[in-house]
């Protein structure tokens, strides 16, 4: 158990008369690259909401690294390490790279404001950590010039930034090409290089496929399916599954 970064048992969450969540059980371990997918309204974001603190469940267990907690917020989990990338959260285009690395951070960090250079160098460090080459891309580049898949790049850096262990991506593919999600698959392999785990949102099979290293498969609000790599030998084979479980309404677990 305490192999989890996060486990979640038996979570229900409505709003109204919508069962956003009935009985959800999720957990991430170490160096995990799990695969969250489901359609639109499967319930997803409200998943990875309670995650990282921003709505509570109705009812059932949060346990980080073994250990239950109460109160989980979003404070509780940032100091967790837990860094979640929303898909609608802009950058600041306009601003550079070091810029957005650090915004938010210059004057409430326990360093206080972080200097020029030393800036600089951290954001050079982040970036190239996650795969960004040097050749094209300095800390000082504007935001604007990047492509989608590279602004995710910048996203995820500021994550890290933060001391993330574990980061949330909530459908960071689903506005970019296949060559841009291609980069986005990128940082996420460099993100479990370095030790860290991340959680991979996608409506679409095979958006997730190559990079994650379990599936877990949301259908109105209950999970359906929760498979390792090894046990799915290709994202035609989980799309497969899947309609066999939509018509039989059989699950596997
Ligand atoms: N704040 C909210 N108020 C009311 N209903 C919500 C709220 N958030 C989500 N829902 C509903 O809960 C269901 C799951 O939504 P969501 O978790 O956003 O799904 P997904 O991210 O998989 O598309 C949907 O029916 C959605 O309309
Ligand atoms: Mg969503």
């Amino acid at each position: 158990m305490g192999d989890y970064i996060v486990e979640l048992r038996n979570i229900s969450k409505a709003f109204g008369k919508t069962h956003a969540l009935t009985d959800v059980n999720f957990r991430v371990g170490r160096a995990e690259v799990v695969g969250l997918i489901g359609d639109n309204g499967a319930g997803k974001s409200t998943l990875i909401k309670i995650i990282s603190g921003v709505i509570a469940p109705d009812s059932g267990e949060i346990y980080i690294r073994g250990k239950k907690v109460d109160n989980w917020s979003v404070a509780a989990a940032r100091r967790a390490g837990i860094e979640t990338v929303y898909q609608d959260k802009a950058l600041a285009e306009q601003q550079t790279i070091a810029r957005n690395i650090f915004m938010g951070r210059e004057l409430t960090g326990f360093l206080g404001f972080i200097r020029g250079k030393d800036a600089y160098n951290e954001a050079n460090r982040l970036m190239r950590d996650i795969g960004f080459t040097s050749k094209v891309f300095s800390p000082d580049s504007i935001v604007a010039t990047l492509s989608g898949g590279e602004k995710q790049g910048v996203a995820i850096a500021r994550a890290l930034y933060f001391d993330a262990t574990l980061i949330i991506l909530d459908e960071p593919t689903t506005a970019l090409s296949l060559t841009e999600s291609e980069k986005v698959f990128g940082f996420v392999r460099q993100i479990k290089q370095r030790g860290c785990s991340a959680i991979f949102i996608s409506h679409n099979i095979y958006h997730v496929y190559d990079v994650a290293d379990r599936f877990v498969i949301l259908d109105r609000g209950r999970v359906v399916m929760s498979a390792e790599k090894h046990e799915v030998p290709s994202a035609d084979q989980l799309v497969k599954d899947l309609q066999d479980i939509a018509r039989t309404g059989r699950r596997i677990e």
